[in-house]
Formats: C-alpha cells, structure tokens, sequence
C-alpha cells in the first residue's frame, strides 16, 4: 500500500513503547502524545512544496526556502486528537485548526458525530487529520467523509497506533489519502480495542478512567 507509512524511527518507537505501560502517568502519556505526533508530523509535511524568498542575512542578500503557500490546517478527532494537535502546532503554529467531535457507540462501535466546526477556507489548505487510535477505523472513515462533503480533497490522516483491520477498512472507504501511522498493532479485541494497543486514548489523556 503506496500511500500507508509506517514509522520505524527509534524516537518513535521508544516513546509509543512507553505510552503502552499501563504505570504511565496522565500527565507523561499527554505529553509524549503531543512528542511522538511531532516526530509524526515531522515525516507527513515531508512533501509539502517549497518556494524561493529572497533575504538579507546579517553577511550578505541570500536565497532562503519557505513552504509554499502556507496552507495547512490540523483537523483533531474529539476527544484523543487534541493533544496530537497541540504537539503538531508546536511545529507548524500558523496551521488553522477545525475540530471534528466523533465518539464511538459501545455496543455498535459505530461513530455519532456531535460536532464540526472548520476554517471557511478548510478546502484550500492541506489537511492533516490526526487521532491517536485507528482501531475498527470507523471514525477516521467517518471524519473524512465529513470533510470531502464539505469540498476538502487534500487529506492526510495521522495516528499513532493502528489495527490492520482499521488500516485496510480506512484505505478502501479513501484510496486517495496518505496514512501515517506510529506503530501497527497486531489485532483488535472482541471489545474493539487494539492489542496490544495502549488502552482508550481519550480515558489516558484526560484522566477520565
Ligand atoms: C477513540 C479514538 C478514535 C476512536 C477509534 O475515540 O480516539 O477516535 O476511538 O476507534 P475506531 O477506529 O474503532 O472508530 P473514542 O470514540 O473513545 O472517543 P473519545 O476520544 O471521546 O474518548
Ligand atoms: N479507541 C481507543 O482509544 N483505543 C483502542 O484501542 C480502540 C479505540
């Protein structure tokens, strides 16, 4: 699968290798969630274009590299995404950001949208969709369809961790979006939880459980 990344950074894999301990606190899971997105993040604008500037240096007139256009905007799943969005501004803090809220029904695993809220210029950015968990992958799928009715066709999907059933659900429902993902899991449980995963993602950022 062309447009699916997997990281294999050690940076990466060391930090998710922590998030996974169930003796990790709230507050040192929030904060490598918004590390490893960074590292992330570093990998997913990898292709964005650049253009020439000219400036001055202190020495002499020079020609320096800026990204083009600048047109970015980060697109956080509710609850769990916001703390990868916190991480990705600390690298790109002129991105726009929308907010999808999406939760899972217990029982069915389905998602229920109960909020959407983006940039009136979200369809000429690049988007860059981030949630920690892609499990059944219905929420991702269900997040993307959002933004393609609303005219965005730019869309690149951050997680960090996945479920191959998730993963193969994800780029059937959207071939055309790149997925970065930090570690591929072995399976999903009967509950719909990745194993071995590190739990509820949204549970261990806030402290809710
Ligand atoms: C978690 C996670 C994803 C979703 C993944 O959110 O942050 O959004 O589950 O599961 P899926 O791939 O099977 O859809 P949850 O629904 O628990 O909501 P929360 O962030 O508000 O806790
Ligand atoms: N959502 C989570 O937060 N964790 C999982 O393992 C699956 C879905």
């Amino acid at each position: 699968m062309d447009n699916v990344f997997i990281a294999e950074h050690p940076l990466i894999q060391h930090k998710i290798g922590i998030m996974r301990s169930k003796n990790t606190s709230t507050k040192e899971f929030r904060d490598l969630v918004s590390e490893v997105a960074m590292l992330l993040c570093y990998e997913a604008t990898r292709g964005l274009p650049l253009a020439d500037k000219e400036i001055e240096t202190p020495i002499t007139k020079t020609t320096v590299k800026e990204i083009a256009g600048k047109k970015l905007c980060i697109v956080p799943i509710l609850r769990a995404g916001l703390q990868m969005a916190d991480g990705i501004l600390r690298m790109i803090p002129s991105a726009k950001v929308g907010h999808i809220g999406l939760y899972r029904n217990e029982q069915t695993l389905d998602p229920v949208e109960y909020f959407c809220k983006l940039p009136t210029d979200a369809a000429e950015r690049e988007i860059f969709v981030v949630d920690p968990m892609l499990a059944t992958g219905g929420s991702a799928i269900a997040a993307i369809s959002l933004l393609k009715k609303r005219g965005i066709s730019r869309i690149h999907f951050l997680c960090l961790i996945a479920a191959p059933e998730g993963v193969k659900r994800l780029c059937q429902a959207h071939p055309d979006i790149d997925i970065f993902i930090g570690s591929l899991d072995e399976r999903l449980n009967e509950d719909g939880y990745i194993v071995p995963g590190l739990g509820d993602a949204g549970d261990r950022i806030y402290g809710t459980k």
